[in-house]
């Protein structure tokens, strides 16, 4: 089954790495991007019978995952072959409000019928968080050398042009033979983070970043300008998103794309 989704906004002049898919206001963004979502999931699940998606947190996805949960549109996504991988964490426990996960139990999580060992939090307050997602990806993914490939991953932006909890400057920055990495410092917006990094994150068949709101534009417009001489993960993150066998598209609503 797939979902033919809204002519984009076209003349939004952004051009940015991969494609930019701008709708006119965010309620038809969120639709949109369930679509695709709810396509994507169907697909893996009748290629491989299991669909493994890593998710951002911050705000901007919240009307999203609503959007999965009460439109029937989209009751087909898999859930039961479903595994749901965190893109980063700060270092709270799981009852802290700035914590992830806390956030996306509470608005997808509880009401979806993905069983418990296929939801994978982040155990940021032990030993080694980093060492133990990665032995829970290998347990999930099989033994691989090479970063095991999600289907779909969301990411944000935030004004800094940080993605996951890849700060400019910051250490995580530089990793290039981890999957998952602590990132701590004075160029990490506290609290200390665990996240996952550029090769696993470029491993992935679908990445998706979202932004909406006219608080997007000017990051936006800063990832665009950059790209005109090449990307600059240091300085901006989110340019360091270059899949490496799979597909980077940006949902946008017009605001976000100055358009
Ligand atoms: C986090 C997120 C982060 C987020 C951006 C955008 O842990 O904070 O993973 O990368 O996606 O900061 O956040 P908003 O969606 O709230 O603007």
């Amino acid at each position: 089954m797939t979902y033919e989704i809204d002519e984009p906004f076209a003349d939004h002049g952004l051009v940015l790495p991969g494609e930019v898919h701008v709708a006119t206001d965010a309620d038809t963004l969120y639709d949109d991007l369930a679509l695709v979502f709810t396509s994507i999931a169907l697909k893996a699940d009748e290629e491989r019978g299991v669909f493994h998606i890593a998710l951002s947190g911050g705000t901007t996805p919240w009307p999203f995952y609503q959007r999965l949960l009460i439109d029937t549109r989209f009751r087909a996504v898999p859930w039961e072959r479903t595994h749901i991988w965190i893109v980063d964490e700060r270092r709270v426990s799981d009852d802290d409000d700035r914590n992830n996960f806390k956030s996306l139990r509470e608005s997808l999580l509880e009401d979806i019928p993905t069983p418990p060992s296929q939801v994978h939090p982040m155990m940021v307050l032990r030993d080694d968080p980093a060492g133990l997602y990665e032995a829970e990806l290998r347990a999930a993914f099989g033994p691989t050398e090479d970063p095991p490939r999600m289907d779909f991953v969301l990411l944000g932006m935030g004004g800094d042009c940080h993605t996951a909890s890849l700060f400019p400057n910051s250490d995580a920055i530089h990793v290039a033979d981890r999957w998952i990495v602590v990132n701590e410092g004075p160029n990490v917006t506290p609290p200390d983070r665990v996240t996952m990094s550029y090769p696993l994150l470029n491993a992935a068949r679908q990445l998706a970043v979202l932004c909406v709101g006219a608080k997007k534009t000017e990051a936006l417009q800063r990832v665009a300008e950059q790209m005109r001489s090449g990307p600059d993960r240091v300085n901006v993150p989110i340019t360091g998103i270059q899949p490496t066998d799979g597909e980077l598209t940006w949902y946008l609503d017009a605001e976000a794309a100055g358009a």
